[in-house]
């Protein structure tokens, strides 16, 4: 009955997390196309469609469930939810919407306030991706991001960064030598934190590792793992595509949300790297949106997706094979699943 009881607050808490989502969704959109009209509109997605993606949302609820029924982490994580920060910033999502909206309009998508230091990134990199003040540079961006991606994905951001937690345990479990606290594992483009955050839950004694370019996102993600027990991870402002570690130094790595908003050298640089620092024996687990390869009904979800956000890599993407990538980087025994508009890719070093 408690568990029953358990699960059902689980379901409810994750269900309201994704009408609240959906009602911003349509109410902002209303109330934008009222305020500032423009000939953009996007096309409403088939309730076949709908329905098929409701069934996946359902699945992954199902399978997160379990995951944290069978131990791979503790239930308490499955309601992590940074309801301060939410409510901090939630007048500000909406404060920030009319500049998103413009920017769309004039598809202006290298707005950057002069007093961002945009000097040394790589040109891909410095973009409005989803229309967003400061790109990835400014604490605007970074106090807002969290709430925009749960807004987006009705609150199943950090489900879908669950996924990778199973495959990531039972890879380490190939180092029963190592003590737990002399683990290692990157998280490759950490952004706020909040996959290391799913990984300290999972793994509380290992030593974490984190780098993104953003100094600005860096600091957010310091800030809210510095909050939680356990030793803080090392954070790291670095380009995934040049990772200052020596090699075969981690026991396992991880990235989750990066892959598409890379160009496509780009990604295959990424995974080298992630080769060349995961110990032989080790594993890279990617979490990254689903594609056409394993989706193909999904084709007009994400045809919207990079059509009304700006996703300027997601195009090529699409329809990119990882799994060519990881295996020419060296990397063997590629598993790919997909949860939700999410895809898990588990990639194993040979010893
Ligand atoms: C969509 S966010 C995902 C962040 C985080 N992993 C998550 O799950 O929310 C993409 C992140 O990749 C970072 N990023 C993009 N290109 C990068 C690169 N070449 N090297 C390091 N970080 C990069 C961005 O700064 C941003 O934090």
């Amino acid at each position: 009955m408690a568990d029953t009881l358990t699960k059902l607050t689980y379901q409810t808490f994750q269900q309201s997390k994704n009408y609240f989502g959906l009602a911003h969704k349509i109410l902002s959109t209303r109330v934008m196309s009222l305020v500032s009209p423009s000939d953009r509109k996007s096309k409403p997605l088939p309730l076949d469609l709908l329905q098929k993606i409701n069934q996946r949302y359902e699945r992954l609820l199902e399978v997160d469930w379990q995951d944290a029924e069978a131990g791979v982490y503790p239930h308490n994580i499955l309601f992590d939810n940074p309801w301060d920060e939410f409510f901090l910033y939630y007048p500000a999502v909406w404060f920030d919407l009319p500049q998103i909206w413009e920017r769309a309009k004039q598809k202006n998508y290298q707005d950057f306030d002069s007093n961002l230091d945009i000097a040394g990134y790589p040109s891909y990199y410095l973009q409005n991706f989803h229309h967003q003040t400061g790109g990835y540079l400014s604490d605007l961006s970074a106090n807002l991001y969290d709430l925009q991606v749960e807004i987006l994905f009705g609150g199943s951001a950090d489900a879908m960064r669950r996924r990778i937690l199973a495959s990531l345990k039972q890879g380490l479990s190939d180092f029963d030598d190592v003590p737990a606290s002399q683990i290692k594992i990157l998280d490759i483009a950490c952004g706020t934190g909040r996959t290391l955050k799913m990984i300290r839950a999972a793994l509380p004694k290992a030593a974490l590792f984190g780098t993104d370019l953003s100094p600005a996102y860096l600091r957010k993600a310091n800030q809210m793992l510095s909050q939680i027990p356990g030793e803080l991870p090392q954070l790291l402002q670095a380009n995934a595509e040049e990772l200052p570690y020596m090699d075969n130094y981690f026991h396992a790595t991880t990235s989750v949300f990066l892959f598409h908003e890379l160009p496509a050298v780009a990604r295959q640089r990424v995974i080298e790297e992630a080769f060349r620092v995961t110990k032989p024996g080790g594993r890279f687990i990617i979490c990254d949106s689903i594609q056409m390869s394993d989706s193909p009904e999904m084709e007009p979800a994400m045809t919207g997706f990079y059509e009304t956000f700006h996703e300027p890599y997601y195009r090529h993407y699409m329809t990119d094979d990882l799994v060519e990538r990881l295996e020419k980087a060296g990397f063997e025994n590629v598993t790919a699943e997909v949860q939700y508009m999410s895809k898990v890719l588990v990639a194993c070093k040979p010893v």
